[in-house]
């Protein structure tokens, strides 16, 4: 492929001069929420930007406007795979590009300094080099398939309490080691956007930092485009004068109108929007933006691509199957429990609240409709068909917001159809537009499907002939915020105006207050039901109705899950969290499995010894049973094709290969790092460098499962360690010879840490300096050539401003784990 030409500075000023200031301050805030601006006289169009990192959700975030779902970050991380990551990003590139997407605002690349933060299941990791090795290869995948990657929320965006206004306070060398290190390494790779956060750092909030300018721009010489966090810049001469350049969603009010007056007045120097306005153009041209140039990405998919076109699920289906079990972990396996012999069941219970709903995502902006998805039920059922029978209860329910209604439930009261009607209303009542819909939950009632806006709409009414439980009792609920009606077979059950509990957007969007009345249902088992909710300016945006589907008392349920694990082989319990759990927009305050699910599974595990337990959660959770199963998997929110996955890993078509990207604790009081509510508004980093594991280290508590820990369904003796007694401070070679002892092939993630017994800085125990998988046949041996890099040696100098290596002797460490480290040796680092 013939690289285009890259646009010249001199090219980009001559655009510029093109446009009188109104026309170039235009460009520097968005057009609408997920578009930038056009501007004819100089041919630019506008650029489509969209969430990830799971999925690329377009445009529209509607249920008609599906999209593949991939394992989500904490999954992606736990692959430690860069190549199969990249392969994943490729994906992304070409989902992106069928939904007419030029940028992906992914990879979310801050840490996971604490397992409460809402977002933990979006960052990749605990630890700075995984976090910017996986970051990078995601960025390397989605910019090769021509779209533009963003390095999001820079920096210090690891919480969500108080996230929109939070300032973290972070010593310089924990900065620049911990925080900022997956920055520089997205920059290094070449991402073209780097997100800049809602909160502050040591001072001004990120959109008006000078952390933009130095090491950003300057050091690291970025040259793309700073586009803010939605609605993240909300000062006119403060951000502008700073190298903020984009400012999204748009219209910005603070940057459309009034930015023009500050550089009248002399606020604002005009070089400074110039300035925005180049990288700006320069991005466009890069991605095809701009008339006449050539876009410089990777076009090879975008070529291949049509815009419009529906998910090539067949295409992507086995790529996104082998991430599952690449991703899964096996934290525990006692006498090789796992993986389990089809041939040798007879019958199979698999229960709980996880394994008949599909789990695929955390909660927030990151959320897509997936195209399809694999319950661990569905999986499990295909891969024992014709050897076992799988029965199922679904044991404890955890969801605490109302389920929307969903095509078992719901009949369109127009046409009988399974699902529910939509009807937009002016202020008079009058129909403006009436559509079928697949669930009672919409996120964009100001727009239908296929269409962008209907004009005069002031209320949205949903309603559906809902089939129940005959004289069984119902909950019924109504989402939104404003004014929001329900009536119930011709009878007004609520009338009330809803306020809204939250200013931030993603919490206003995703879960908005609801209201619930509770119903008994009449002997025929339907009840019509109609909804409406008032589209007022201002008042966020989601409607829904909802029913909480027909349910057995808890106990009843519970009693029946265990029974069933009793009459069976092998019981599979499938517990974890859900998007109301792991959100954005909140953190977590407990780390606790929701509802009656360590009930459940103690339950399970008495009546039946034989039992597995799967963990379908984004982050860690307390596993108070975990001694007392005899197998303990991860699967994460694991996307899509999570079910088979999963079932390819039980039943040992493929092995579990991920190792912990997150050190997980045995309870949340044992938790070095765990506060993230800012005091005063001020959230205190005062654990400096020891976040994860590395604070683990320090502390006195054990945690119940180490980062990079995870068996394989083989078993590795670490032979021999090799390295050079002396090297320079531009890093060396560590070589480790490994055998695989057990009785199947398998892979292998081999760990190096670095130590320095002796050192005059306050270091971490240990810290991750590479790390490089292999794969053996039974009793053969692999060799594992881990590279360290200056980046691993070296450390900040707060005195001299400047990165440093202390010259000494470095302990190379290595093995499986934070704390399962075998072998050793001794590096002489000299000046
Ligand atoms: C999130 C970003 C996201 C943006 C656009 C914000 O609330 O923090 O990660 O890209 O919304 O949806």
């Amino acid at each position: 492929m013939v690289q285009a030409e890259a646009i010249s500075d001199a090219e980009l000023d001559a655009l510029v001069a093109k446009l009188d200031l109104e026309s170039k301050v235009l460009l520097l805030s968005g057009a609408s929420v997920f578009h930038t601006r056009a501007e004819p006289q100089i041919g630019l169009r506008s650029m489509v930007v969209s969430d990830g990192p799971a999925g690329v959700r377009g445009e529209r975030w509607d249920e008609y406007d599906v999209s593949l779902n991939l394992p989500s970050p904490t999954a992606m991380a736990a692959t430690w795979d860069e190549e199969l990551i990249a392969r994943l990003g490729g994906l992304l590139a070409v989902e992106a590009r069928r939904k007419g997407v030029d940028v992906l605002l992914a990879p979310t690349i801050n840490l996971q300094r604490s397992p409460v933060a809402g977002r933990h299941f979006e960052y990749f990791s605990e630890d700075p080099l995984l976090t910017a090795r996986i970051g990078a290869a995601y960025i390397e995948g989605v910019q090769a398939g021509g779209v533009a990657a963003t390095a999001k929320h820079y920096v210090a965006n690891d919480s969500e309490d108080e996230r929109l206004t939070l300032e973290a306070r972070i010593d310089e060398r924990t900065l620049r080691e911990v925080y900022l290190a997956p920055f520089e390494a997205a920059v290094a790779q070449g991402v073209l956007l780097v997100m800049s956060a809602y909160n502050a750092v040591n001072g001004p909030t990120m959109s008006e930092s000078p952390l933009l300018a130095e090491p950003l721009k300057g050091e690291w010489g970025f040259d793309g485009v700073v586009v803010s966090d939605w609605g993240a810049v909300r000062s006119t001469a403060e951000s502008a004068r700073v190298e903020q350049d984009l400012a999204m969603s748009g219209p910005n009010e603070y940057w459309a109108g009034p930015l023009i007056e500050a550089v009248r007045a002399g606020a604002v120097p005009e070089a400074a929007v110039d300035a925005k306005l180049r990288r700006i153009l320069r991005l466009a041209a890069r991605v095809g933006a701009l008339a006449g140039y050539e876009p410089t990405l990777g076009t090879k998919a975008a070529a291949e691509t049509t815009l419009g076109q529906a998910p090539d699920v067949e295409t992507a289906r086995p790529l996104l199957r082998e991430a599952v079990a690449a991703a899964a972990v096996l934290l525990r396996n006692e006498d090789s429990f796992l993986p389990l012999d089809p041939a040798a069941l007879r019958r199979v219970a698999v229960v709980g609240p996880n394994a008949a709903t599909a789990r695929l995502q955390g909660g927030g902006s990151a959320g897509v409709f997936p195209v399809s998805a694999v319950t661990p039920l569905d999986g499990i059922r295909r891969a024992l068909a014709g050897d076992a029978e799988v029965v199922h209860a679904v044991g404890a329910h955890i969801d605490s917001r109302p389920t929307p209604l969903d095509l078992e439930h719901a009949r369109n009261p127009r046409t009988g159809v399974a699902g529910v009607l939509a009807r937009y209303l002016d202020a008079d009542g009058t129909e403006l537009l009436a559509e079928h819909r697949l669930s009672g939950r919409i996120l964009e009632p100001h727009a239908a499907h296929g269409r962008d806006a209907i004009v005069g709409a002031a209320s949205v009414e949903i309603s559906a002939r809902l089939l129940a439980e005959p004289g069984g009792q119902c909950h019924l609920a109504v989402v939104g915020v404003g004014r929001v009606v329900l009536d119930v077979d011709g009878q007004t059950l609520l009338d009330e105006v809803i306020l809204p509990d939250s200013i931030d957007p993603a919490t206003l969007h995703l879960t908005p207050p609801f209201r619930h009345v509770l119903v008994t249902v009449p002997d025929s088992g339907e009840l019509n039901l109609v909804a409406s909710r008032a589209l007022d300016a201002g008042t966020g945006l989601a409607a829904a109705l909802c029913a909480d589907s027909p349910r057995a008392q808890d106990e009843a349920e519970l009693a029946a899950a265990v029974e069933l694990a009793r009459s069976a082989d092998v019981a599979i319990v499938v517990v974890g969290t859900t998007d109301e759990t792991e959100s954005e927009g909140f953190d977590r305050s407990d780390l606790r499995l929701p509802g009656r699910q360590d009930e459940l599974v103690a339950a399970v595990a008495a009546a039946n010894p034989r039992t597995v337990v799967v963990v379908n959660s984004g982050g860690p959770v307390e596993l108070p049973w975990r001694g007392d199963v005899p197998a303990v998997l991860l699967s994460w929110f694991p996307g899509q094709e999570g079910g088979d996955g999963l079932a390819d890993v039980l039943f040992g078509a493929a092995e579990p290969g991920g190792r912990l990207p997150t050190t997980w604790a045995a309870q949340i009081d044992d938790l070095p790092v765990r506060s993230t509510t800012p005091v005063d508004g001020v959230l205190e980093y005062s654990e400096g460098l020891h976040i994860g594991y590395r604070a683990w280290l320090k502390g006195s508590t054990t945690p119940a499962f180490w980062f990079g820990h995870g068996l394989g369904y083989t078993t590795w003796e670490y032979e021999e360690v090799s390295a050079p007694a002396q090297a320079a401070v531009g890093g060396f070679e560590v070589v480790v010879r490994v055998r695989n002892s057990g009785a199947r092939a398998g892979r292998e993630v081999v760990q190096v840490y670095l130590a320095r017994a002796e050192s005059g800085l306050d270091r971490p125990v240990r810290w991750l300096a590479g790390y490089a998988v292999v794969s053996a046949e039974p009793g053969a041996r692999a060799e594992a050539r881990v590279h360290i890099a200056e980046g691993v040696l070296r450390h900040w100098s707060v005195e001299r401003h400047g990165w440093d290596v202390e010259p000494g002797a470095f302990t190379v460490q290595v093995g499986r784990s934070a704390a399962d480290l075998p072998l050793k040796t001794v590096v002489e680092i000299g000046k």
